[in-house]
């Protein structure tokens, strides 16, 4: 699918700009447009990874630790187990300070593991060591100035030690999952109505018709240790004020004050007016999530952003306590990864350090069909645009439905298959499943051996949320991620109680007949996308719905081993 990679890709030996070794090139889409060189004075900060040990072991061990089947089921890894895997070799370390102290750089290490470092140099430093000519280019979709080499050269003695060196030829952008559609609506009327199902869901959908739908508790969560996490980009915020006004309206049977902690990163914002995604992501996750202590991790802006995810997932590896559950409604375009194997194999790599650890790591899987988070207004690919971190298999993506009887998939849910990740064992079977109902139809506009996303879905029209003093009612996929993140913090919190470790990394589990039993299959609708029909849902694990909604009753016998 060469066709629609973001970036053509040469790779030769060369001696370029005066560095002898392996040199990149690359052809960024039209839309970046360069405006003149990097200022030689101005700084530039680079994030660079070094090869793993031994990565085949990390995933090794995440399987191991995440397998019903396996005796080791549960037996999450030490912070120190889990940083053995990925920590550098010393060689790799001496090739790569070498090479930097030549150019009289000393490097910050900015990583539990020692395999990330962080250089801030001059542009005409930044040249000299990489072979580069750092340019200023602009973003002509989101209006974005990015600094960025349209090639690098990497010395052949280090060459072989580094995974990445970011930004540079790395022209990536970040989507909030799509901006999502809202419309306003008058204020609730403050009320202890807990109606039946149909009148309830028919008006909007709110804590108390998810709780009815899906059979999740609204009794409070008490376990010792339980907690989840939302990542927040973009300088999106939620409020205290927002969240008290929707617990009156939509949550009147608890009693205490709702609250959550913020914790910046990178300069995060940590107040200010209450905005759509954060609000959305913090009243469902505290509203269904009852008493499960919540932590918004708001990322700042530290110029590039592939840089904020890679600082979060450092922050939090760093702790000797995790989130048990961590959601995420932001995500890019694979696309714009493509040749950049390094890179999304290093985020990729630090989700499987978290389900290694025990955390769940849940995405939202975007909001544009078959064709990704940017294509909706452009339409120019050729071939469906998978969205990332959701190809990656060692975290659990969420993708959307609408309506209750029938549950059908809701037509903007992002799903398909990576042209970067292999598929996992875990879903060979499902993915086989799915592929033989299709046939041969959307040959050559999807890579049948790639990873299929998402992996589940919930509800995802019509949430109301409270934002900034006004209440809207809100689509898209985001609203599914901490929906199922909630269900899955409430999980664990039965396991917790029954002395039972949290459930980590859970696809293998899902996956599993006794899994996918525990889950409302959705076999209505399709997720259309730039004139392209889209992929149907069917029956069993589908591109659109993955194995589809939560039953809590059924995932809590399951998960409690009491049998579905
Ligand atoms: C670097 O790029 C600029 C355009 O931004 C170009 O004018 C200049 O010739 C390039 N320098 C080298 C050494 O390639
Ligand atoms: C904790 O919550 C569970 C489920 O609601 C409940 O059965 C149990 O009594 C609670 N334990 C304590 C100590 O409150
Ligand atoms: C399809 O996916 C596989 C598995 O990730 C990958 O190796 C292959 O390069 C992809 N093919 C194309 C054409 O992208
Ligand atoms: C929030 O609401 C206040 C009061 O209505 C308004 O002045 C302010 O502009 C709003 N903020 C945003 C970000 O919309
Ligand atoms: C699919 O759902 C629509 C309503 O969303 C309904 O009209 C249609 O009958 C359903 N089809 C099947 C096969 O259930």
């Amino acid at each position: 699918m060469a066709r629609s990679l973001l970036v053509a890709l040469a790779t030769i030996v060369a001696i370029s700009l005066g560095v002898h070794g392996r040199q990149k090139t690359v052809v960024p889409k039209p839309h970046f447009v360069p405006v003149r060189p990097a200022p030689p004075t101005s700084s530039v900060q680079l994030t660079i990874g070094l090869s793993p040990t031994n990565v085949d072991g990390l995933h090794a061990a995440l399987y191991d630790v995440s397998d019903p089947k396996s005796a080791n089921y549960g037996k999450h890894l030490s912070k120190a187990a889990v940083e053995a895997f990925v920590a550098p070799s010393a060689d790799s370390v001496k090739a790569v300070t070498d090479w930097l102290t030549q150019h009289n750089i000393h490097p910050e290490v900015v990583s539990p593991a020692g395999d990330m470092l962080r250089i801030d140099v001059p542009v005409s430093t930044a040249n000299a060591l990489l072979g580069a000519n750092f340019t200023e280019f602009k973003d002509q979709r989101s209006g974005a100035t990015l600094v960025r080499t349209l090639s690098v050269t990497i010395p052949d003695d280090v060459d072989s030690h580094l995974q990445f060196v970011h930004p540079t030829t790395q022209y990536v952008t970040l989507r909030v999952k799509s901006n999502p559609r809202f419309k306003v609506v008058p204020p609730p009327t403050v009320s202890a109505k807990r109606q039946s199902l149909p009148s309830e869901c028919a008006i909007d959908v709110d804590p108390a018709c998810l709780q009815a739908f899906y059979h999740i508790p609204i009794a409070p969560a008490n376990a010792t240790g339980n907690a989840i996490g939302v990542a927040s980009y973009l300088n999106e915020i939620a409020t205290e004020d927002d969240l008290e006004s929707f617990f009156l309206g939509f949550r009147p049977d608890v009693t205490t004050t709702p609250k959550f902690d913020i914790v910046s990163i990178d300069g995060g914002v940590t107040s200010g007016d209450g905005t759509l995604e954060a609000s959305l992501d913090i009243q469902y996750t505290v509203g269904i999530a009852t008493d499960v202590p919540t932590t918004f991790y708001s990322v700042g802006d530290p110029g590039p952003f592939a840089q904020a995810f890679i600082d979060i997932v450092n922050f939090l590896l760093a702790q000797d306590e995790l989130p048990l559950v961590l959601t995420t409604s932001f995500g890019f375009d694979e696309s714009e990864f493509a040749g950049e194997d390094g890179l999304a194999n290093t985020f990729c790599n630090a989700y499987a350090q978290l389900g290694a650890r025990g955390t769940s790591v849940f995405f939202a899987s975007g909001d544009n069909g078959v064709y990704s988070f940017g294509f909706d207004s452009d339409c120019d690919a050729t071939d469906f645009g998978p969205t990332f971190p959701s190809t990656c298999p060692f975290l659990t993506s969420v993708g959307g439905t609408q309506g209750f009887s029938p549950e059908v998939a809701a037509p903007f849910s992002s799903g398909g298959f990576s042209n970067m990740f292999a598929t996992p064992d875990y879903q060979g079977a499902a993915v086989g499943n799915y592929l033989n109902q299709l046939g041969g139809e959307f040959f050559g506009l999807f890579n049948r051996s790639g990873r299929g996303f998402p992996d589940v879905s919930g509800q995802s029209v019509d949430y109301i949320v409270r934002v900034n003093g006004t209440f809207l009612l809100v689509e898209g996929t985001s609203a599914a991620s901490p929906m199922f993140a909630s269900v899955v913090a409430l999980l664990n919190d039965a396991r917790l109680n029954a002395g039972q470790p949290p459930l980590g990394f859970i696809n293998p589990l899902l996956y599993s007949d006794q899994g996918a039993a525990a889950l409302n299959d959705i076999t209505n609708g399709s997720n259309p996308g730039c004139g392209a029909q889209g992929f149907p849902a069917l029956q069993g694990w589908d591109p659109v719905t993955g194995l589809g909604s939560p039953d809590f009753d059924k995932l809590l016998a399951l998960v409690t081993g009491t049998g579905v």
